[in-house]
């Protein structure tokens, strides 16, 4: 069969067969399908979707492109967990909730993907930490989850290099928003990492990739079903991405945002919300505390307590990183030349977070093109909560860029893509809702 004949059942609206399916990714993980048809089929996958049939079995193939990994002999005495997200702005979630996961009795092998679209990407925010690599060898991998609990790493070539493939074309063609296919990307990844079970983070409002709460609801929905139909337990908290999550955006500014969290000096709330939800959902799920409130104190004391910090240490060490990097992240990490604190006056009331993903891309802080280098230093640090009264000594954010240039122009779209109030505004909580599913 030709490939162009399955681009045109489904530019017709046809449903793929599994012919279809099987030549899609096959072709994906051999590379020998071109890029121009890759996308195309992104594209007719995007416009014209997929019955739920067609999703799982595209899953559950992408899967099976690669290594499928097996934990049962490598003697872990607790779970195989992880949590995944929808995709944000400053959403530094993992590198948080991976080492307090550790810390509370889970293994955690994350495989997290690069920036897509408007929001960042954790494996690319894992590499502004020198050394830290994130595409270890399989033996590295298992080690580092066996001893430190968790291994935050990026897709390798072994693991789903199908959803690899498309991953990246579907970042620089226009075709990430299609609940089918991020459904696929998501779930492929983490079945082939041999989970238990899985929390997703589904991302609710103007960053999320899904312009409404009712398409976002039905993301949540497919997720769990599908990951259902292919026998791993999920569940779902959406939560709120009418802002940036916590105070920075941009790779290098959040790993420091997130050692202070570790560190126990700096807890966002609403970041410290997010997180303790997704991990105490995470210990429930596995059967390690029968009790979300439980879960949520032993979640919190591992953070208080440091032990949280020391399975990021050692996770980081086990990857080629600092043996020091929580303490001393500063000393490590790249820093802007120019910062520009952006002013303007009123009650923070709306933000399009889209707008300030893609200020960062601008800023040199993520991919226009496939395979493109980052600047990671770049990006925003204080940003100001919804509500926040702005005015000449506190700033909307400040800007760091490469550049003077960079900052004058991004400083005019940061401003554009908020808007200020003279009364403070009602507030969205964090934490929208949950939904479960079983395996
Ligand atoms: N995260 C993924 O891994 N894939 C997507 O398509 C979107 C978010």
């Amino acid at each position: 069969m030709l490939f162009t004949d399955v681009i045109r059942t489904k530019r017709d609206g046809g449903e793929l067969s599994d012919e279809h399916i099987h030549l899609f990714v096959d072709g994906l993980a051999d590379e020998s399908i071109p890029a121009e048809q890759v996308s195309s089929l992104a594209m007719a996958i995007f416009l014209n979707s997929m019955t739920f049939e067609e999703t799982a079995k595209l899953t559950i193939a992408m899967s099976k492109s690669g290594t499928v990994i097996d934990w049962s002999d490598a003697g872990l005495d607790g779970p195989v967990v992880d949590k995944h997200s929808t995709g944000g702005v400053g959403d530094k979630v993992s590198f948080l909730l991976a080492p307090i996961a550790a810390a509370c009795g889970c293994y955690v092998p994350m495989i997290s993907g690069r920036g897509l679209g408007h929001t960042g990407g954790t494996t690319d925010k894992a590499e502004s930490i020198p050394g830290y690599n994130t595409a270890p060898d399989f033996e590295t991998f298992r080690h580092v989850v066996k001893t430190a609990g968790c291994a935050v790493i990026g897709q390798t070539s072994d693991l789903a290099p199908a959803d690899r493939r498309l991953y990246s074309i579907r970042d620089v063609t226009g075709t990430v928003e299609s609940i089918q296919l991020i459904t696929a990307s998501i779930l492929s990844k983490k079945i082939a990492a041999g989970l238990d079970a899985l929390v997703m983070d589904v991302k609710v409002g103007s960053g999320a990739f899904m312009p409404t709460d009712e398409q976002t609801l039905e993301l949540a929905k497919t997720i769990i079903a599908t990951a259902a139909k292919a026998g791993l337990k999920t569940s779902a908290i959406l939560t709120d991405m009418n802002e940036v999550l916590g105070t920075t955006a941009g790779n290098a500014l959040e790993i420091e945002e997130s050692m202070a969290y570790l560190r126990n000096d700096r807890r966002d709330t609403r970041l410290d919300e997010v997180v303790l939800a997704l991990c105490a959902e995470m210990l429930v799920i596995t059967g390690l505390e029968s009790s979300v409130d439980e879960a949520t104190l032993r979640c919190d004391e591992a953070v208080s307590s440091g032990r949280a910090a020391e399975a990021f240490g050692k996770m980081c060490a086990g990857l080629g990183g600092p043996a020091d990097f929580v303490d001393n992240s500063g000393k490590y990490l790249a820093r802007a030349p120019v910062i520009r604190p952006v002013h303007t006056a009123g009650y923070l009331s709306n933000v399009d977070v889209r707008a300030v993903g893609n200020a960062i891309i601008e800023l040199g802080g993520g991919r226009r093109k496939v395979g493109e280098s980052l600047d990671m230093s770049v990006g925003f640090s204080d940003v100001a909560p919804l509500g926040t009264l702005l005015d000449a000594e506190r700033p909307l954010a400040v800007i760091h860029a490469a550049s003077q240039d960079d900052a004058v122009q991004v400083e005019k779209l940061l401003l554009n893509a908020c808007q200020t109030a003279d009364s403070a505004p009602s507030l969205n909580p964090v934490i929208h809702r949950k939904l479960s599913g079983q395996g």
